[in-house]
């Protein structure tokens, strides 16, 4: 058994991270054969490429999907600690599982992701919740065929959480939810330490995979018909500085436009690492999306040095200026934290003239929520949560102006999409290369293609359209 411990989760060793390929084990081949699964997923883009590779191991030893919870033998939580919400959901879902199992004695249930690294979480799960039959945690995700061989040959609870990661495991098998749009990968980890933020904890020390293997991940991708690949990390900007072979972002960007991917996003961009190269990059390559996610957690320098965010509101908005006078029709989103500890009044009024600056195309806004073993954790907060609710109501006024005023700019103007599937109004849906949701009607046949849109609508949070021609 192995459990996490904060403290080593929080420290970071100059040891060099070892690539590995991944390896199935034979115990466990066949041990799903006849059975079914079900995933659950919580979180980030990059909890949800995790499951793809979750999903695709579990087939590999011969457990089938299904999509009724109450029809799987088992059922496996990828779980997300960023807020307290994500952890009540999952806790909650637990205890709906907790119940089927009384009925269905022989159903298995796992835990894992980033709520399996938290040092009381797993004890919890290990101490308080018999109905858990394992536990793993974002460090040997590759391990799952041999955690559910154990589960369910040894009849014993299982729990193998590391505090550290440990290598970069490649080619572990993938079960894509999308046929033209796929997650990629880039740099695990982070080393920043935002003093709010838990995923340094969770996720461990930033590790950057060899450019070659994305290279030749996104290769594979073109050739299987993949129209859009999105880079994934949780500060795709710092990609490559922990390898000693001057390559960076911006090299990364380049050698992914020239394998000719039709379109490529990245998430997430930290305003510390982003360089003017990046920008010539981005605007030198057609595929590379016009549209970039920046977030900038509070317009106050007060706040943002009790953050640990490294650049001030005028740094923000000096790096804002440039992509956005660079990069003709770029579309820049933005994440924003309300009622960290002891935030003012007039500390809430700069972000709010930030954002009145900015006029941000798009924005996730949040209540700040303490995160145990954080920084910020440990700061008294006299702010109550009636207040921090009041600014937040305020500033999504703000932000929701802005959106509808983004989406206006492009009226009647005609835009790229990749059309993604059909919505619940049976009208097909996708993206602009600027990032906007747009609803049109069309054949089924053009799903999965970049098709050109007329504007014939702008709302808040999405466009209406009719295909040109
Ligand atoms: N790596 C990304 C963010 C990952 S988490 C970055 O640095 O931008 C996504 C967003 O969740 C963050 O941008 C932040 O706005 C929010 N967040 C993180 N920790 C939080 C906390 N403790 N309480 C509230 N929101 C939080
Ligand atoms: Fe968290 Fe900051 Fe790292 Fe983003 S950069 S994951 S907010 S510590
Ligand atoms: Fe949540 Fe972990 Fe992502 S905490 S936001 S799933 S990195």
């Amino acid at each position: 058994m192995n459990l996490p411990d904060l403290t080593q989760a929080r420290k970071r060793t100059k040891e060099k991270v070892v690539t590995e390929l991944y390896n199935t084990n034979i115990n466990a081949r066949h041990i799903g054969i006849g059975k079914t699964y079900y995933v659950k997923t919580y979180g980030c883009q990059m909890n949800e490429h995790d499951t793809e590779n979750l999903k695709a191991m579990l087939e590999e030893i011969g457990f089938q999907e299904v999509i009724d919870v109450e029809k799987a033998d088992l059922v496996l939580l990828n779980t997300c600690s960023i807020r307290e919400n994500a952890h009540n959901k999952a806790f909650g879902m637990l205890g709906r599982l907790k119940h089927l199992k009384e009925t269905k004695k022989d159903l298995i249930i796992g835990v894992c992701g980033c709520m399996a690294q938290e040092e009381s979480v797993a004890t919890e799960l290990l101490n308080k919740h018999k109905e858990v039959n394992f536990v793993f945690g974002t460090h040997n995700l590759h391990r799952l065929p041999d955690l559910v061989f154990e589960a369910l040959s040894k009849d014993k609870k299982v729990i193998e959480v590391f505090s550290k990661e440990g290598t970069i495991v490649e080619k572990i098998p993938v079960k894509r939810e999308n046929s033209y749009k796929a997650y990629v990968n880039i740099i695990y980890g982070c080393d920043k330490f935002c003093t709010y933020c838990i995923v340094p904890f969770t996720r461990g020390k930033q590790r950057s995979r060899m450019p070659k293997n994305i290279i030749n991940e996104v290769k594979d991708l073109v050739h299987d018909g993949y129209q859009e690949v999105t880079l994934l990390g949780q500060n795709v900007n710092a990609y490559g500085k922990d390898l000693d072979i001057n390559y960076g972002m911006e090299d990364l960007l380049r050698d992914v436009a020239k394998t000719n991917i039709p379109r490529i996003r990245f998430v997430t961009s930290h305003p510390w690492d982003f360089t003017d190269k990046m920008i010539d990059v981005i605007k030198e390559y057609p595929n590379i999306m016009p549209y970039i996610h920046l977030p900038v957690q509070s317009g106050s320098n007060r706040i943002l040095k009790l953050m640990g965010r490294r650049y001030t509101k005028e740094e923000y908005i000096t790096l804002f200026d440039k992509i956005r006078n660079k990069i003709p029709g770029c579309t820049i989103s933005t994440d924003i934290i309300v009622g960290f500890p002891n935030e003012t009044e007039e500390d809430f009024k700069e972000t709010l003239s930030l954002v009145d600056y900015c006029k941000f195309d798009g924005a996730y806004s949040f209540i700040y929520s303490p995160r145990e073993g954080t920084a910020a954790a440990k700061l008294e907060d006299k702010i109550s949560i009636d207040e921090k609710e009041k600014r937040l109501y305020t500033l999504n006024e703000h932000l929701n102006k802005y959106f509808l005023e983004s989406n206006k700019k492009v009226l009647n103007k005609i835009v790229p999409v990749l059309v993604e599937g059909r919505n619940e109004k049976g009208k097909l849906f996708g993206y602009t290369d600027t990032f906007k949701l747009i609803n049109f009607n069309g054949e089924d046949n053009i799903i999965g293609t970049i098709v050109n849109v007329k504007v014939t609508d702008s709302k808040t949070w999405s466009l209406d359209g009719e295909i040109d021609g």
